[in-house]
This record gives structure tokens, C-alpha cells and sequence, in this order.
């Protein structure tokens, strides 16, 4: 039953050779004192709550592990993406009672919301940079939140050359989640932020867990997550990391043994993980912490999303963005191939982490992929 469930099938999976999982030398580059700060800070904010951690039990059966458990970052404060604990905790530590300044950031849309909603937070001044990909309606959703947009003609990799001109002359604090030759502590401290999700995680189940799949743009989060669980879990899971086909630096990188950039073809749908090249400080730690690498398409998105919401994986309704829905798409497509899942030793022990980065963060593309899902359904229904 598991062979045939789904159609999903993954691009390309590759096994890291470089493999070396060390709690030491993970732990060095995002220092422990980093992720106690990030957790103590967050904990004290104003609405401060666990996101869920959902168990995907119609999902888990079909699959035939012990379970599938979902972090369901849609519940995020109100920002509903992981990415408000990096972006607005580094603010929070940069800015703190230092009186008239402006921070400054370049955004898929996620980061630049974290960044908006941080400096609200502490009255701090706040410019954004965005590529022509990115949607009216993320823009809006930072424009509410005080800060000023600017649109940049271009991709991603020009809104950064653009923010780092124009704040180098205003004398503007960039608050970057990609790091670059001296500019580590900024993006080190929004990765700390990301491992709060882990010590999250760390008591919302008495589970070892046995695999996490994790998502990567720039790899900032996967990263950030790994040095969580260096910190608080026992035992260490299988970790996988997950990219679009088409911006797969990742794979590309840990297949070369050092940083390879990709040239992106086609933007993906999966807008926040269309990154051309891994940040520097992630690099250290997912070169040898990462066991294998697998990239998916985007043509499967609007169906997960729909199977999501449609509570076709869980009792419970999810409202899963693009993203997110790489998550369930990869997963699927690894066990849909016997190989792999025997590879990847999925069996009816495991207990699978996979992160529900984002919830409809861009409600017309949400709504757009749920028709398109929905439709598909239909056929099969
Ligand atoms: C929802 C979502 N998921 C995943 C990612 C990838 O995170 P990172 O770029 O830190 O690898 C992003 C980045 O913007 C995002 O917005």
C-alpha cells in the first residue's frame, strides 16, 4: 500500500559522503549561549505560545511508521511562519535601548515580516528591500507593520546588493538572515532564534525522533535547527534536508564538497526556499550534519496544501503555505520508493519531524494552489 500511495515522486535524492554529525563542533558555530539567549528572550515576549506539534496519524498509517509529527509554524505569533523568531529576535538584540535607529533588511517576504514586526516591537525605523518576485500582498503585509518597501527590479541576490548600498550610505543596521565575509553575528543570532522550535519540540513528546525533514532556502533554518538538536535532543535523527528542484544549492554543494551556486532557471513556487546560494554560516554546520539531500517539484504543492486543509493526513484541519507542503511531498516521495525508504531505514518505528514552516502567509496564492488542489482531488475523489 505504501509503494502506490500518492504520486509524488522526488527530483533527485543524494547521500551526503562528507556525513560526521558533531554536537561539538555544531555547537561552535552557533555557540550554546546563543540558543539559551534566543529561547529566554522569545519566551518573554508578549503572546509567546508552543506552536503545535500535530500528529499526521492518517498519514503515519498509510506510510506505516510509528508517527509523523508536524510543527505547525502557521501559529507563529500572528506572522505565521518560523521565521519571526530569527528576524525579530536579532532586532531585539541589536537594537535594544539604542535610541533612533533603522534597521534595514532584503526579503523573499517572511524575513522582511520577522524584521517589520522586531522593529515595531522596539520602535525602531525600518526599510525593505524586495525583488520583483515578491507578491503585493507580502508587501502590503510589511507596510502594516510600520516599514517602508522599496521594490527592486531584479531578483532576489540584487534587493541584497541594492539594501546593502543605499543602508551602507544612510548608515542603516542591516538585519540579515544570509551571512557573507564578516558579517556573521547578525545571521547567527536569527538562526538562534530558529532553534527555539527544538526546544519546543524537545517537550511536546517523550519520542525519540528518528528523521527530520527540514526545508532550505539559504539554509539558515535547517542550520538553526540543527544546532537545536545538538543542544537539546539525546539522540540524534536521520536529517534531510528538502529543496526546490530548481534551487537546489544545498544538494549541489554537499555533492561538490564546498559552496556551489546554482543558477536559477525557474523561480519556484515555494518563493522562500528559491535561493541560489547557502549562506556561509550555515555551511559549516550542514556539510557534515546533513545525511542526505532530496529536491522536489512544484507541480505536487497544490495537492498537499489541499490534502492539508482538508484534514486528508490529520484529524486536525492545517493550513499549510507553499512551503510547507515540501515537507509532506518529500517524505511521501522517499517512501514511495522502496530503495530510499529501506535506505533511509523508514520503518514502522519511526517517528518523522517535518516542519510546517509556514500557513498562508500570501492568502491569494494560498487560495489560488487550494482550487488548483482542490480540482485534483475532485478527479481522484
Ligand atoms: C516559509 C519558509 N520556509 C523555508 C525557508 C527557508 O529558510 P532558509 O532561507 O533559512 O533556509 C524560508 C525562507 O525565507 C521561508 O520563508
Amino acid at each position: 500500500m505504501a509503494k502506490k500511495y500518492l504520486d509524488f515522486k522526488f527530483s533527485e535524492f543524494t547521500t551526503n559522503k562528507n556525513f560526521n554529525f558533531s554536537r561539538k563542533k555544531i555547537l561552535k558555530v552557533l555557540p550554546e549561549k546563543h540558543l539559551l539567549d534566543a529561547y529566554k528572550v522569545i519566551s518573554k515576549w508578549k503572546g509567546y505560545k508552543k506552536t503545535p506539534l500535530v500528529n499526521l496519524r492518517i498519514l503515519s498509517k498509510k506510510l506505516q511508521t510509528n508517527n509523523i509529527f508536524y510543527k505547525d509554524e502557521s501559529k507563529r505569533f500572528s506572522l505565521k511562519s518560523f521565521k519571526a523568531l530569527g528576524g525579530a529576535y536579532a532586532v531585539d538584540k541589536i537594537v535594544k535601548n539604542k535610541k533612533k535607529i533603522t534597521v534595514s533588511t532584503a526579503t523573499a517576504g517572511n524575513h522582511g515580516k520577522s524584521v517589520s514586526w522586531g522593529a515595531k516591537k522596539v520602535g525602531a525605523r525600518c526599510k525593505i528591500f524586495i525583488s520583483e518576485n515578491v507578491s503585493d500582498t507580502r508587501a502590503l503585509e510589511m507596510e502594516k507593520l510600520g516599514a517602508d518597501v522599496i521594490k527592486v527590479k531584479g531578483n532576489y541576490e540584487k534587493s541584497l546588493k541594492v539594501c546593502k548600498e543605499i543602508s551602507r550610505k544612510n548608515g542603516w543596521k542591516i538585519i540579515q538572515d544570509v551571512a557573507w565575509r564578516n558579517y556573521e553575528y547578525v545571521p547567527k543570532l536569527t538562526m538562534a532564534g530558529y532553534s527555539v522550535m527544538i526546544k519546543e519540540i524537545s517537550n511536546q513528546t517523550k519520542h525519540y525522533i528518528t528523521h527530520v525533514f527540514l526545508q532550505a532556502g539559504v539554509g539558515g533554518m535547517a542550520a538553526g535547527i540543527i544546532s537545536g538538536i545538538a543542544k537539546y535532543f539525546k539522540r540524534i535523527p536521520k536529517i534531510i534536508v528538502i529543496e526546490p528542484e530548481n534551487a537546489n544549492c544545498v544538494m549541489k554543494s554537499i555533492k561538490f564538497g564546498s559552496l556551489k551556486k546554482v543558477n536559477i532557471r525557474k523561480q519556484s513556487i515555494m518563493g522562500g526556499m528559491s535561493c541560489a546560494e547557502v549562506s556561509l554560516v550555515p555551511w559549516r554546520i550542514l556539510k557534515n550534519a546533513v545525511n542526505n539531500c532530496v529536491s522536489v517539484q512544484d507541480k505536487y504543492v497544490p495537492q498537499a496544501l489541499t490534502m492539508l486543509a482538508k484534514k486528508k493526513f490529520s484529524d486536525k484541519k492545517i493550513i499549510a503555505g507553499e512551503c510547507s507542503t515540501s515537507g509532506i511531498i518529500s517524505l511521501i516521495s522517499c517512501c514511495s520508493d522502496p530503495l530510499v525508504k529501506r535506505k533511509l531505514e523508514i520503518n514502522e518505528k519511526s517517528n518523522i519531524l517535518i516542519i510546517g514552516c509556514e500557513g498562508d502567509t500570501d492568502k491569494n496564492l494560498y487560495n489560488k494552489l487550494y482550487k488548483i488542489g482542490n480540482q485534483k482531488l475532485k478527479k481522484y475523489d
